[in-house]
């Protein structure tokens, strides 16, 4: 290889730790001191005292809405659950045995053909699209559960706010104060993180100025993996093969041993305790032991302690979240499904800031492959 054709010498950040890809106003994620801000608002000081419906004005308009502003917001969402006859159908149709974050991913995708402002990204158009997918999307995880175990499908009780509604709708249970509050809490500690992976997939899809559903189609994509979203699930999956207290200290150290993943712990950016975690270890507990299934809980506070005492490293979002929603009456494979009805909002409020000043995201990649290899015509090849 001549010197001309050597590429040019780079640096690269593997996962792109610690560079700077955007601004935001939206949240921020301190890891150092475990902090997290929604459009200023500490996490600690807001996630008890709010309504989901709160939250989604809060990230969608930068300030907290009036009790007019709530109720419009609120009957707005719920005026769009209903779904097209055609994505009902494709829930029908999926394969029982796919994974409900697929059928919600190619749902999602089927919905921009029917929204009449797909291809639309003006603000005002967005902002309709945007309250159409806050939803629709919980309406398609609920209605494919219900269908897919003969349960006949529930329409909306916008009475119940946004959050217990959609518990309503997927288990059909009218929730308690102790549940609604705890779904209440789920789905705000989950509605927005940062440049997280998903999010960060959402922005980059726009950034072509490609369409909403696009992007958010995307990013459920992202989300679904186990090292992001994914890992509630499999942290349900854990808490079943260990299956009792006396059993986590052989099986935390067999996985250390081993170099595998404890799903529900680490974390990226934070360095200490996820300020999320603290809120959801609570809602496990008095879950938990409401429904009598405190040994979940307390085989959760132990994996805990062993995790930290063995490796330095706290439970993230997805560790206590796992516990919540199963007490919750929430399957395990509709976890991740979950995280996306609540995390949608946040990617919506990011997509809608994208486009709000927009320049192409476009990375570039260091070269490790061999240049100038002579050419061999098809014919001559061995
Ligand atoms: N179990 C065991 N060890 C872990 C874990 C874990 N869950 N997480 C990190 N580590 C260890 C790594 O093995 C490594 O140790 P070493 O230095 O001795 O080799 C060290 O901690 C640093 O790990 P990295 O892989 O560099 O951390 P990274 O920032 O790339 O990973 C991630 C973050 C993907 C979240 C990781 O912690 C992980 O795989 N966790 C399990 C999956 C999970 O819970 N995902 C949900 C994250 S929260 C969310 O997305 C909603």
């Amino acid at each position: 290889m001549g010197s001309q054709e050597k590429p040019v010498e780079k640096i690269v950040v593997r996962g792109l730790e610690g560079v700077v890809a955007a601004e935001t106003s939206i949240s921020y994620v301190d890891g150092v001191h475990g902090r997290l801000y929604y459009q200023g608002y500490d996490i600690h000081d807001i996630a008890e005292q709010i309504s989901f419906i709160e939250c989604i004005f809060l990230l969608w308009n930068g300030r907290l809405p009036n009790r007019r502003e709530c109720d419009e917001m609120r009957n707005a969402i719920v005026g769009e659950m209903k779904l097209p006859d055609a994505v009902l159908e494709l829930l029908k149709a999926s394969p029982e045995k796919s994974h409900p974050m697929a059928v919600l991913r190619t749902a999602v995708s089927l919905l921009s053909c029917f929204d009449p402002d797909a291809d639309d990204t003006t603000p005002s158009a967005n902002y309709r699209k945007a309250k159409r997918l806050a939803g629709q999307i919980p309406t398609i995880i609920a209605h494919l559960h219900r269908l897919r175990n003969g349960l006949p499908l529930l329409t909306p009780r916008p009475e119940l706010g946004l959050s217990a509604n959609f518990l309503h709708m997927l288990t059909g249970n009218i929730p308690d104060e102790l549940e609604k509050r705890a779904m209440d809490i789920l789905m705000i500690l989950h509605a927005d993180h940062g440049l997280n992976a998903s999010t960060f997939a959402a922005r980059v899809i726009c950034s072509t100025l490609s369409d909403m559903h696009s992007a958010v189609t995307g990013a459920i994509g992202a989300l679904k993996g186990p090292l992001h979203g994914g890992a509630n699930e499999k942290v349900m999956g854990m808490l079943h093969e260990i299956n009792h207290i006396d059993r986590i200290q052989e099986y935390i150290e067999g996985m250390l041993e081993n170099k595998k993943r404890i799903m529900g712990f680490g974390h990226r950016v934070y360095r200490t305790e996820d300020p999320r975690a603290k809120h959801l270890r609570k809602y496990s507990e008095l879950l938990c032991e409401k429904t009598s299934q405190k040994h979940l809980f307390e085989m959760s506070h132990r994996i805990e302690k062993i995790v930290f005492e063995q490796k330095g490293i706290y439970p993230n979002v997805d560790f206590y979240s796992a516990t919540v929603q199963h007490a919750l009456g929430i399957p395990a494979a509709y976890f991740t499904t979950i995280f996306v009805a609540s995390r949608t909002p946040g990617w919506l409020a990011h997509i809608i800031e994208q486009y709000s000043d927009n320049r192409l995201i476009r990375p570039t990649s260091k070269y490790t492959g061999e240049m100038g290899i002579p050419f061999v015509p098809l014919g001559k090849r061995g």
